[in-house]
């Protein structure tokens, strides 16, 4: 059991079974499952693995790295700016805690192009927050989207091989952060509704709606935009794996499900993606899909 997962546990140890969702219970849970389970890796050192210049050649052709650059690099402001004027101080702490893990993602991803020699394409384009609470919600609903994808790939680039094993060790932390990311965030949502004022909750409920209405339409975007460099739409093939829509989807549930095991189970968990993906697969099966 790793050092993180026991204190996880100890945190169980300490709380009643029944946890009341918006109770000061519920609200230490969902913050040590950020603060307690922090792994103080440093991106400047990491020892990136000597690639094979065909490997380095897929690496450099996944054509998402600036995407990615920027999605982190407004993760982490917009998650600062609901830390900052986040009045609860744990809550405070654990927000800015999610705000520096993303600005180490964008550091980890930043070391590595320059490691292996991506260029990035144009300078990272920082977006204006005007809400914080707004901006924290639209993150949030984006990162659930995009990492229950990207469990399933990555889970895909492991087992095919296609990258070495020393190269998948350095972004298996990257990966598992957001799995906690995805997990306080909807600990968080449920957590503040509950302790809003019955008068300004239709307006949550408005904003979340619009949060996921946005995300949604920046994926439909993004689908047409990138078009043949789309990785997500690529799937398998993009890393050289012959599986198909059906097959992805069970994968990329299965890895949701394996990596949010980890933490206490009382604590809410994402639905809406696995809830999307049941359908999806349902629909794959009464279309004929058969894998
Ligand atoms: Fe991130
Ligand atoms: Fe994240």
């Amino acid at each position: 059991m790793t050092q993180a997962a026991e204190q996880q546990q100890g945190v169980q140890a300490a709380t009643p079974a029944r946890l009341a969702i918006g109770s000061e219970q519920h609200k230490h849970l969902f913050c040590s499952l950020l603060l307690d389970t922090f792994d103080p890796y440093r991106p400047a050192v990491i020892p990136w693995p000597i690639l094979a210049p065909e490997t380095r050649d897929h690496l450099k052709n996944l054509g998402f790295w600036d995407l990615a650059l920027e999605t982190e690099e407004n993760a982490g402001r917009r998650m600062q700016a609901l830390a900052d004027v986040t009045e609860d101080p744990l809550i405070r702490r654990a927000v800015a805690l999610n705000a520096f893990e993303e600005r180490r993602h964008k550091a980890v991803l930043e070391h590595m192009m320059r490691f292996y020699g991506i260029i990035p394409k144009g300078e990272v384009r920082a977006q204006p927050i005007r809400n914080p609470r707004w901006a924290f919600v639209r993150t949030g609903y984006g990162e659930c989207f995009d990492s229950f994808f990207a469990f399933g790939l990555f889970a895909l680039a492991e087992h095919a091989g296609f990258f070495p094993a020393e190269l998948v060790h350095v972004f298996e932390p990257v990966i598992q952060e957001e799995a906690r990311h995805n997990l306080f965030f909807v600990n968080w949502l449920a957590y503040t509704r509950a302790n809003l004022a019955v008068l300004r909750q239709p307006r949550f409920l408005a904003e979340r709606a619009a949060a996921l209405a946005v995300q949604i339409w920046k994926r439909i975007g993004t689908g047409k935009e990138m078009d043949g460099d789309n990785f997500t739409r690529k799937g398998g093939s993009a890393i050289g794996v012959d599986i198909g829509p059906r097959g992805f989807l069970e994968l990329c549930l299965a890895e949701n499900e394996r990596r949010l095991s980890r933490y206490d189970p009382r604590l809410l968990r994402p639905r809406i993606m696995p809830a999307a993906a049941h359908v999806a697969m349902r629909l794959l099966r009464s279309g004929g899909a058969t894998r």
